[in-house]
């Protein structure tokens, strides 16, 4: 179903694209940034909720600087300097935190309109030419994002590009899940699983020193399911530095495996976390101050978990960190699923 989804500052009509499966699950995206707008899915008490934080219309994703829902790239996360050496080349990022370069720097994707250049019953693509130069990357690059809603009840995310030169991508999904409902506040409570025997220690600027540090023994331990509050306020250094869970685990195995997990007891919801990336930027909205969102919701702190799947942050700088360098006429292509389930 497509329905008017309001206009931008620039006189752009959006829409939003609504996708229902045969167990009663509904995912909303919008081409205003190619963003996730709302997962719905019966809890145990068979009362639907909608399991991710977002905005009314596309007005709200235009103004929001917290990437609600939002399609992250070229590069999400970070690049230290803003600036990176490619064949022998320097390409300058714009620096928008603390002198790096975070979520592609300047004229996010997710803040531009993106053809729909495919739409059934159970899955929308969205596509935008990201010319030579842009944000700074070298390369032309048609990126196509498809969302799927599958009768699994699994949103899958599957991202593709051939650009016509060498560049980077690591495009992600910056979507904040709350499987409480997204107007139910503090995230604290629900658990969560990470695949992951370590971490990619970070500066203070949460730029990678290199290192890779074991979770064993530290609140970084998530093998198994534990309360994200249950640690979060401990003086270890990585909290301390990222003011709650703010950073980028190193996911155990590789190829699409399931990689994490998140659980809310009250509505008994489940989300599994798939992909073929190596890594999981594991952010719990510890930057999230005041913001209006759906259906007069506000979202504080710590209303809302981010799992973005990605390459390592900095990669482009550490040589032992794979990608996120793509060949020119070489295809990048990576999936993300989030899959739902209800436990009683
Ligand atoms: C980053 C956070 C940042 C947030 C912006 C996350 O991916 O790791 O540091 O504040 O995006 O919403």
């Amino acid at each position: 179903m497509i329905s008017e989804f309001g206009i931008t500052s620039k006189g752009e009509k959006a829409k939003l694209y609504s996708m229902k499966n045969g167990n009663g699950m509904e995912a909303a995206v919008t081409d205003y940034g190619a963003s996730l707008v709302k997962v719905l899915i019966p809890d145990k008490d068979k009362k639907i909720q909608d399991v991710v934080l977002g905005y009314d219309s596309a007005i709200g994703y235009e103004k929001g600087d917290v990437y609600l829902g939002a399609s992250v790239g070229r590069v999400a996360n970070r690049i230290g300097g803003a600036s990176f050496e490619l064949d022998g080349k320097i390409f300058e990022l714009t620096a928008n935190d603390n002198g790096n370069s975070l979520h592609g720097g300047r004229e996010f994707y997710n803040k531009r309109m993106w053809e729909v250049t495919g739409a059934e019953d159970n899955s929308v693509t969205f596509t935008i030419h990201s010319p030579d130069g842009d944000q700074g990357y070298p390369g032309n690059a048609e990126i196509s994002i498809t969302y799927e809603l599958t009768e699994d009840n699994e949103i899958k995310i599957q991202y593709h590009s051939v650009p016509d030169k060498d560049t980077l991508f690591n495009l992600t999904n910056h979507s904040y899940f709350n499987l409480s409902g997204h107007a139910s506040g503090s995230v604290l409570e629900q658990e969560v699983m990470i695949a992951a025997d370590a971490f990619t220690k970070a500066d203070e600027e949460s730029i990678p020193t290199g290192e890779l540090v074991s979770v064993e023994g530290t609140p970084m331990d998530f093998r198994d399911y534990k309360a994200i509050g249950k640690e979060i306020e401990s003086s270890y250094e990585a909290l301390v530095f990222g003011q709650g869970y703010d950073h980028n685990w190193v996911l155990n195995g590789s190829g699409m495996r399931t990689v994490a997990g998140m659980r809310s007891k009250e509505t008994g919801i489940v989300m599994q976390v798939d992909t073929d990336l190596p890594g999981l930027q594991f952010y719990t909205g510890n930057f999230l101050v005041s913001e209006a969102g759906k259906e007069g919701a506000e979202y504080k702190k710590r209303h809302g978990a981010c799992f973005e799947t990605q390459y390592f942050p900095d990669a482009v700088h550490k040589e032992h960190f794979e990608g996120p360098q793509v060949k020119a006429g070489e295809a990048y292509s990576t999936t993300t699923v989030y899959r739902f389930s209800v436990e009683n």
